[in-house]
């Protein structure tokens, strides 16, 4: 196998990869959660491994499943999970991305007992979560660090502004201005942006496709 391997672009490389949704527990059966299928995380980690890479995936509940020797599935639950999860994992890493949908906010209090049903309106207060990829910006070395940025307006600015405050190399803007793009599709439509704001818009294609393109760039960066 190793022979095999030998030549590949990622051969001897390690890639940690966040993926799917969290779930934000708030009571015994109950959650706070978002569409994400984990797809795009998937495809980015078979690619990889198909380039030759080691790979860790770390992922939130979906129902991808992958059978590769190379690649590592860490399944986790919560925010604060992944954020454990990939901080232990990080350190041993050349590249790190980020495609996982992280709940921003979860349940201040988390119930003991199932909530009952009792008044009209119920509030749930709650509070932000940690920012993993933020964290993993705020203590990189020599890893390649990669994040995703899902936006609605003002995509450009808004995905520049997310590379220089999460101290990323690459942010992968994802276009929901079109239809077949994101969270549930197979197909995405995407602006790749590196470090010296050098932009790169791709053709609305498969997730399959897209996870490609995502690590050829990472590859010449990596190269030059
Ligand atoms: N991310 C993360 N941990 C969080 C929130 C986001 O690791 N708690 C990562 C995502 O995996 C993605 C990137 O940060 O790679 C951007 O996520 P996004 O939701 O677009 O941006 P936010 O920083 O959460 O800001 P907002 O949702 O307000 O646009
Ligand atoms: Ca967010």
């Amino acid at each position: 196998e190793k022979d095999i391997l030998n030549g590949l672009p990622l051969n001897g490389k390690k890639v940690m990869i966040t993926a799917g949704p969290t779930y934000e527990a708030i009571d015994p059966v109950r959650f706070i959660g978002n569409h994400s299928s984990g797809k795009m995380g998937f495809e980015i980690a078979k690619a990889a491994a198909n380039l030759g890479a080691e790979v860790i995936l770390i992922s939130g509940p979906t129902h991808q499943t992958v059978a590769n020797n190379l690649i590592t599935v860490i399944p986790v639950v919560s925010a604060q999970d992944m954020y454990d999860t990939a901080h232990k994992y990080f350190k041993s890493v050349d590249i790190a991305i980020a495609a996982a949908a992280v709940a921003d906010y979860k349940p201040k209090h988390v119930a003991t007992q199932k909530i009952k049903k009792a008044e009209s309106t119920l509030s749930l207060e709650l509070e932000k979560t940690k920012d993993v990829l933020a964290s993993l910006g705020q203590i990189k070395e020599q890893q390649f660090l990669v994040g995703f940025a899902l936006e609605t307006n003002n995509e450009l600015e808004n995905a520049k502004s997310k590379l220089k405050r999460k101290n990323l190399d690459l942010i992968v803007l994802n276009s929901l201005q079109d239809k077949g793009a994101g969270f549930k599709s197979d197909t995405n439509k995407v602006t790749l942006i590196d470090k010296n704001e050098t932009i790169n818009t791709f053709e609305l294609k498969s997730k399959t496709e897209v996870a490609k393109d995502i690590l050829n760039t990472i590859i010449s960066a990596l190269d030059a």
